[in-house]
């Protein structure tokens, strides 16, 4: 490792490039089907125990701001149990909330359970303008009253929410979650049309008919969820991360090379396509999927990203670094989030040569990328340059790593068990995280 790269205050991963992988890991619970299951536990009285719980910090953030509000978050040992007794305090001003966009999933539900939540402007990565406005006009319909102020939004239901017809102009997930968790407790029938599809969705209707909800259509563009008037507690153990099993995919097409990832999960359709594109083999085995890379990548025409089941923009930033060494031009059209194509800059630093107007990025494969100093712009862009670390010669230093810890669990230990040379440095180290 190269001792003369200087670090800043915050922490960084040190990737020492040009392995080929070999090597197998277990795919970890999934972050974006845990932070609307962890809003879902404040439904109930009881205890909601989840097991397979990623160990990333916005699961603990999410905990924090429930704790936050009187309830009570314990995370041991990849499980997490919520009691939502304690519950009181339905201003939710915890710092926390900033930090972490799913916060903004606790006003469905708190106003579900206590007709009333007042929420700061949620934050999240910084991957384009993230407007919370189709929740709120969705709650509207639902019979909420509410007030936005220039920091927060007071939102606020006399007696109990109202079910209504919800048509979402675009296939918003956190929307389609947030109506999904005020729906079930409220009077009446509630119908989403134009509802997004993500696996995450079904996970969490699926959680919430385990506590007694009556929901059809999750997992289609129109759903249905009829309320009633309590629910229980339940035990969950969650299923794994397909953002993070794509990651680590992804991190073999790359630097290829052969890996096993121990999951339920498979790759979806457009998924295994791109994969086989760039040169892959998948193998589905009977506890997981075996990736297996054995030549250079090839490059990808034309792909747009989409919502499910569309290739996801959370993919986006993966797939890009591993084009930057493919034999020929690619060509990515981002249509989700307009910020995702930052990380474009970081990959120049490692001599990528890539083009970008507006949302569309070409790019052309080079045969050789070179270790540099780059920044983590937001959590998938983190992993995507770890990916390009991978496949470049030398040392590179992907800094502002608490981006990456939002959604990977201790990813460093899992690029080693893949045979890849990765080190944290820094302020991590010594914190022993
Ligand atoms: C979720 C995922 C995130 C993923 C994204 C798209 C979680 C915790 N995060 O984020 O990893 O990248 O889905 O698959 O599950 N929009 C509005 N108004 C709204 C809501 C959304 O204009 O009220 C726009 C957004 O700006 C964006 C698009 O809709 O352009 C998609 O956003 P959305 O599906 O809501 O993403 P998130 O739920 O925030």
């Amino acid at each position: 490792m190269n001792e003369n790269i200087l670090y800043g205050e915050r922490m960084s991963i040190e990737v020492c490039g040009g392995n080929r992988v070999e090597g197998s890991l277990k795919i970890q619970g999934s972050k974006n089907a845990v932070l609307p299951i962890m809003a879902a536990a404040i439904l109930c009285d009881g205890i909601t125990v989840i097991e397979n719980c990623p160990d990333i910090s916005d699961v603990h953030a999410m905990a924090e701001v429930i704790r936050g509000a009187g309830g009570e978050a314990e995370y041991r040992n990849h499980c997490l149990t919520i009691n939502p007794a304690g519950i009181q305090n339905t201003a939710i001003e915890e710092e926390k909330a900033h930090e972490i966009r799913a916060s903004v999933l606790l006003s469905g539900s708190m106003l579900a359970r206590f007709g009333k939540i007042t929420i700061d402007y949620p934050g999240g990565c910084s991957i384009g303008s993230r407007p919370i406005d189709y929740h709120l006009k969705s709650f509207r319909q639902m019979g909420v009253q509410i007030t936005e102020k220039e920091t927060y939004i007071c939102c606020e239901v006399q007696g109990h929410l109202r079910g209504a017809n919800i048509r979402l102009s675009f296939p918003s997930v956190g929307a389609t979650e947030n109506i999904i968790l005020a729906a079930v407790l409220a009077e009446g029938t509630t119908e989403i049309e134009n509802a997004a599809r993500e696996p995450e969705i079904v996970e969490l209707c699926s959680f919430l008919t385990a506590m007694g909800a009556v929901i059809e259509g999750a997992g289609t563009e129109w759903i249905r969820i009829r309320g009633v008037s309590k629910l229980h507690a339940v035990k969950w153990l969650l299923g794994s991360d397909r953002i993070a099993l794509l990651t680590y995919a992804m991190m073999v097409a790359g630097c290829g090379g052969k890996a096993f990832f121990e999951t339920e999960r498979s790759f979806s359709k457009i998924e295994y396509k791109i994969l086989s594109r760039l040169g892959c083999r998948i193998d589905r085995e009977e506890s997981g999927i075996r990736v297996i890379q054995d030549k250079r990548p090839e490059p990808v025409y034309y792909l747009r990203t989409e919502p499910y089941p569309g290739f996801p923009t959370d993919g986006q930033s993966l797939l890009m670094a591993v084009l930057c060494k493919s034999g020929g031009v690619s060509m990515i059209e981002e249509g989700v989030f307009e910020n995702r194509f930052r990380m474009i800059r970081q990959l120049r630093k490692m001599g990528a040569n890539i083009d970008y107007v507006s949302n569309r990025a070409s790019i052309t494969g080079v045969t050789r990328l070179h270790g540099a100093i780059v920044e983590a712009d937001d959590l998938r862009s983190g992993a995507g340059l770890l990916i390009a670390a991978g496949m470049a010669d030398g040392v590179t230093c992907v800094t502002n790593e608490h981006f990456i810890h939002r959604g990977y669990e201790d990813i460093v230990g899992q690029m080693r068990a893949l045979g890849l040379d990765a080190e944290y440095k820094g302020k991590q180290k010594e914190e022993g995280i």
